[in-house]
């Protein structure tokens, strides 16, 4: 969302004449678009923000902006802790940035934390960033509302609001004119995507048809899907179009019901086991992904085995793996006791992680032998003679140059394999 979120920033820069830099100390703006989503990754943006520091007291015309979640999270009190700062833009203010600049080259610090109710940038036509020019996000909705209680983002990211659908097939098909061969649907929770107006009604499934009838030559990932809404209507959708990867990022968090239920996930592990079996039974060669949280308020080691459980059972082919942080002002941080020792979490967090060593691995395993369409997106870092692309299942799969170039499908056939990479031949 971040990353999609700098884009959307870029045009609107791009088009009140401001230009990139590569050279930071050439910059006479700097903007650091930030995330609120766990401890660290705040205390990143705080060390980010001392190196600026220094920057600015060699040049004190130097502008420095927070974005993003941070911002919205910790509004003017930044001013007071990070006094070099100049400017304080949440995620639904990136419109007024050109005035706010404005603002704050005339020495006035500028702020807007306001969270809107209906802003999705739907007009505007984000610059990429990625530069592969094979493959690009499409924000399709914004906020959250499901306030998961260990999660700041409904608190700074806002209500949830579906962008209208024309603008995104119409982003989708730009796209595919310029060359590029994938385009990932992004929201905090996409399959709740809802749009009405006088044409009718859209639901998530209607829009993932749409965007994959844009040609069949431009694939169609999304994330991120919440449990609670993975219908069977979407699995018969993406089981129907060959451009629609078979990949499900299906963040679970905890296998243990309880877990879940203080977490006010909505579900129980009986009903998540139940959609990655419906998964299987629709798409058999899909590749199911998680994201899971260690040491929970009040986890015990039977919640921590009942994680490990669902995590074999669903097989996940990869996950994003955290300790749980907590976040000022949500529910949990209100109402329950952060009572699990650090070395407690770290400890379950390292078991979590050396299980998904495993089972990425035993995934890979029974891709050897199997031969895939693989769209190219750029040159091995390890090696010039070698390429490296994703299959459908979204695994990096690398092979041999031939004459081929990125943004090309290509037929590999895997014969040896990482936890974290596939290895094969072009087989044409
Ligand atoms: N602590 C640890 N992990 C968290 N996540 C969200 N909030 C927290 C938190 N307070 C994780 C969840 C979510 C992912 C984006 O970040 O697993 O799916
Ligand atoms: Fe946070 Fe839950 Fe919303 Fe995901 S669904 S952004 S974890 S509140």
């Amino acid at each position: 969302m971040n990353f999609s979120d700098s884009e959307i920033v870029g045009s609107i820069l791009h088009e009140n004449a401001y230009e990139a830099t590569g050279d930071i100390k050439e910059a006479d703006l700097i903007l650091v678009n930030t995330c609120s989503i766990r401890d660290n990754a705040e205390q990143r943006v705080r060390n980010r923000l001392s190196e600026m520091h220094s920057l600015k007291r060699k040049k004190p015309e130097l502008m420095i902006g927070i974005l993003g979640c941070m911002a919205e999270r910790l509004k003017d009190k930044l001013l007071e802790e990070e006094r070099h700062i100049d400017l304080i833009v949440g995620p639904d203010g990136y419109r007024s940035l050109p005035q706010l600049i404005e603002q704050a080259g005339n020495g006035q610090k500028a702020v807007n934390v306001l969270l809107s109710a209906e802003e999705t940038y739907a007009d505007i036509n984000p610059v990429r960033l990625s530069g592969d020019g094979v493959t690009a996000f499409i924000s399709i909705m914004r906020g959250c509302e499901n306030f998961c209680a260990y999660c700041v983002v409904p608190y700074t990211r806002g209500r949830e609001r579906s962008r209208n659908p024309e603008t995104i097939v119409a982003e989708a098909r730009d796209l595919f004119v310029k060359g590029y061969r994938e385009v990932t649907l992004l929201g905090q929770n996409v399959n709740s995507y809802r749009w009405e107006d006088e044409n009718g009604k859209l639901e998530f499934p209607g829009l993932l048809e749409e965007v994959a009838r844009v040609n069949p030559l431009l694939r169609v990932r999304f994330a991120t899907s919440h449990p609670k809404d993975l219908s069977d209507d979407l699995l018969e959708v993406m089981a129907g179009y060959n451009n629609i990867c078979k990949a499900i990022h299906l963040p679970v968090q905890s296998g243990s019901t309880r877990m879940l239920k203080l977490m006010h996930r909505s579900y129980t592990q009986e009903w998540y086991l139940d959609r990655i079996r419906a998964i299987r039974r629709y798409l058999p060669d899909a590749a199911i992904s998680t994201d899971v949280i260690a040491g929970f308020c009040t986890e015990t080691e039977e919640d921590h085995a009942e994680t490990l459980a669902v995590m074999r059972e669903a097989g996940y082919s990869a996950a994003f793996m955290f300790k749980y942080s907590e976040r000022p002002n949500t529910l949990a941080a209100r109402k329950y006791p952060d009572d699990v020792p650090d070395e407690v979490k770290s400890r379950r967090l390292e078991e979590i992680i050396s299980l998904q060593q495993e089972l990425s691995l035993q995934s890979n395993r029974k891709d050897i032998g199997k031969t895939f369409e693989v769209l190219i997106e750029g040159v091995s870092k390890r090696s010039e003679e070698q390429l490296f692309g994703r299959t459908s299942q979204n695994k990096v799969a690398v092979f041999n140059r031939g004459s081929h170039k990125p943004g090309e499908y290509v037929q590999v056939k895997i014969n040896a394999c990482s936890a974290a990479t596939l290895k094969g031949e072009l087989t044409e």
